[in-house]
């Protein structure tokens, strides 16, 4: 049957690698691409769906209350999937306010839109509707040597990020729980892959090994992440929208935990092989820590596993090669973005439609 996905934050790294992974699973699909346009949205990244009669874009804030309301007017929407935000940690260190208003209030004006256009009586909403939360495993805080992230691990988050994922986490539940709206909530570990932008560390770490430049590692690079390939997440985020049970959380992670130290030196092996022997380890540099820097996150995806038979299907030996190959035929991609360009050149191409 056919379905109208409104995708926010639709041109940032994980929701235009969503867009392409709905738009080729699924013929009989709308996708309503909601974005602000922020430094970290890139109309690039869906340059091959732009012509799509399935995909439509439409420049807003989530902040923006009305203009939240009249998508819901305009279109017969029956997934929400929330992928806006400010998404960078570094960032909501120095500038927190920002991280407030659009991960919490623009989370906010979202659930009260679809509330309102999708009730049809008291606690009832139209058949088939879901609103999914993109959240994050930040919001369980940092682990030590042992143990894993599970849906019930008690909140803690430590960055103003993760502070403003974990309370609009609470919000959805609260919608959830008060209202009745059929809410789901992913917890993701960290994402690699195509179009991710060049501030997070694997991209970062390739674009700086590919111009010679030194590879800035926070203090001892002995903090550990759990890497999962985007397209497996992508995978995960359909399934729970389609057939995760109501309200529930799901914790999504690839079992691939590694020190960031081993990835910069993984990542240098296989530049160096594909590009250029004269690319080593002397690039790397140990720089200042992050502030209040969360030491290991690791999910426990069993849930997910046991529930709708999702697991990840790309290791990471091959996920890094693959997303090294990207970045490397798609120079043209990181120049437009390092040289600012990507935000002038699509952008008018849309405004004259
Ligand atoms: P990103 O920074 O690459 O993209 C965010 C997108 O949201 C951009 O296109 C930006 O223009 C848009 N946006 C920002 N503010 C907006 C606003 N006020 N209104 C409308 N659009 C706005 O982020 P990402 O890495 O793709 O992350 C997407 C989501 O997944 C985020 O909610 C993030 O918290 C979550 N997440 C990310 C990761 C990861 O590893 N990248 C892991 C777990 C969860
Ligand atoms: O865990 C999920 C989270 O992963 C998402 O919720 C966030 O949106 C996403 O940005 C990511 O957060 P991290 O802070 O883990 O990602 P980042 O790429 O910024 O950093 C990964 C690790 O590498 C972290 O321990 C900090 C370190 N790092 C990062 C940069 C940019 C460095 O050592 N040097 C760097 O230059």
């Amino acid at each position: 049957m056919s379905k109208t996905y409104l995708v926010t934050g639709g041109a940032g790294f994980i929701g235009s690698n969503f867009i392409h992974y709905i738009l080729e699973r699924h013929q009989d699909i709308l996708v309503v691409n909601v974005d602000k346009l922020t430094y970290a949205g890139n109309l690039e990244n869906l340059k091959a769906v732009m012509d799509d009669n399935r995909y439509a874009f439409i420049q807003a804030d989530v902040c923006d209350r009305e203009a939240m309301v009249r998508l819901f007017e305009q279109y017969n929407i029956d997934y929400v999937v929330n992928f806006a935000a400010e998404s960078h940690v570094d960032r909501s260190i120095t500038d927190p306010g920002v991280f407030v208003s659009t991960n919490v209030m623009g989370t906010l004006n979202l659930l009260d839109a679809a509330k309102s256009s999708w009730m049809t009586g008291e606690d009832t909403y139209r058949e088939g509707v879901r609103f999914l939360q993109v959240s994050t495993d930040e919001v369980y805080g940092s682990l030590g040597p042992e143990g894993f992230f599970t849906e019930t691990t008690p909140l803690d988050p430590h960055s103003p990020y993760s502070a403003s994922k974990a309370s609009a986490d609470l919000l959805v539940k609260a919608y959830g729980d008060t209202y009745k709206l059929p809410v789901n909530i992913t917890r993701c570990s960290n994402n690699y892959g195509p179009y991710q932008f060049p501030e997070k560390l694997i991209p970062l770490m390739i674009n700086n090994c590919l111009n010679k430049n030194s590879l800035p590692v926070y203090g001892d690079g002995m903090q550990v992440r759990d890497w999962l390939y985007v397209e497996d997440h992508c995978k995960a985020i359909d399934l729970v929208i389609r057939k995760g049970a109501l309200g529930e959380v799901y914790n999504i992670g690839g079992h691939n935990e590694k020190p960031n130290i081993e990835i910069v030196k993984s990542i240098i092996a296989y530049v160096a092989e594909k590009l250029d022997p004269s690319i080593d380890e002397r690039l790397i540099k140990h720089v200042t820590d992050r502030k209040g820097h969360d030491w290991r996150y690791g999910i426990d995806p069993t849930k997910i596993r046991e529930a709708l038979g999702w697991e990840p299907e790309t290791m990471f030996s091959e996920g890094i090669r693959k997303t090294i190959d990207w970045y490397l035929e798609n120079r043209q991609w990181m120049e437009h973005v390092t040289s600012g360009s990507y935000q002038q050149y699509y952008r008018s191409m849309y405004a004259g439609r």
